[in-house]
């Protein structure tokens, strides 16, 4: 049986005007990722790695062609329906946390269910209690934002970003801010929600942590120039290894 489309991308352009200027961020993008994929982006600043993780995630919509989301032509949805569709099938995590402060983690990562108009959530206090173990935050549920340390806070935001179950989960530098080691562990939390089956795309400009993805696309100038599989995949020992943090 073939695998389902996550994503499907034919021709798809962004481009930014201001004034007489254009910015042609995106130009002919055509991305087929499926589910269960381990998606790196990488490229240099401005290649549009994140205009292209904003259309991909229904917070922009490309100039021209199209875009399937889990099958469903995004081009035709009106703004209701995008905000419906982000909170249904995407979970964004992004370099600042975006957490709100003095609110525990538990609140924080209860939150997209307020949101949630399908009514399919009624637990969302022991959904979010599950999702903070998935990140194996499971003895900080009832601690504040401001007590926790950055790598914390990048787990509460990935917990946060997995409490509806989504379909893709899409990230924007999600280790900007955390030094090598706790990197190295939020890569390593990647590959075990990708084992457990969720589709993930995650821009870093790291090629150590772009090396725990099963492939990887470099962007130059809006276009795709290289999407190949990775073969010699890192794993957390190894990559500690490499940065000499164990022997
Ligand atoms: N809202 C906007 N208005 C005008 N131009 C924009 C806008 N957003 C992005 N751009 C332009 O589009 C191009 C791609 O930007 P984008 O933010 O996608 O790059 P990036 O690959 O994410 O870079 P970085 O690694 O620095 O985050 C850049 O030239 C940028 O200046
Ligand atoms: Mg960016």
């Amino acid at each position: 049986m073939p695998l389902k489309k996550v994503i499907e991308t034919r021709k798809l352009n962004r481009v930014f005007k201001n004034g007489d200027i254009e910015v042609h961020a995106l130009t002919e993008i055509d991305l087929v990722i499926e589910e269960g994929e381990f998606v790196a982006i990488m490229g240099s600043s401005g290649s549009g790695k994140s205009t292209l993780l904003h259309i991909l995630g229904c917070l922009d919509k490309p100039s021209s062609g199209e875009y399937y989301l889990d099958g469903v032509h995004v081009n035709k949805l009106n703004k209701n329906q995008l905000a419906d569709i982000r909170n249904q099938k995407i979970g964004f995590i992004f370099q600042s946390y975006n957490l709100l402060s003095r609110t525990t983690a538990l609140e924080n990562v209860e939150l997209p269910l307020v949101y949630d108009r399908t009514g399919r959530f009624t637990n969302s206090k022991e959904l979010a209690k599950k999702a903070l173990e998935q990140v194996g935050l499971e003895d900080r549920i009832y601690h504040k934002t401001n007590e926790l340390s950055g790598g914390q806070q990048q787990r509460v935001a990935i917990a946060r970003a997995l409490i509806n179950d989504p379909a893709l989960i899409l990230s924007d530098e999600a280790t900007g801010n955390l030094d090598s080691r706790t990197s190295i562990d939020i890569a390593d939390l990647f590959v075990r929600l990708n084992n457990e089956g969720k589709t993930i795309l995650m821009i870093t400009h790291e090629p150590e942590i772009a090396q725990f993805a099963k492939r990887m696309i470099y962007l130059r100038d809006g276009r795709v120039l290289t999407d190949e599989l990775i073969k010699n995949r890192s794993t957390k020992e190894s990559a500690l290894k490499a940065l000499e943090l164990i022997t």
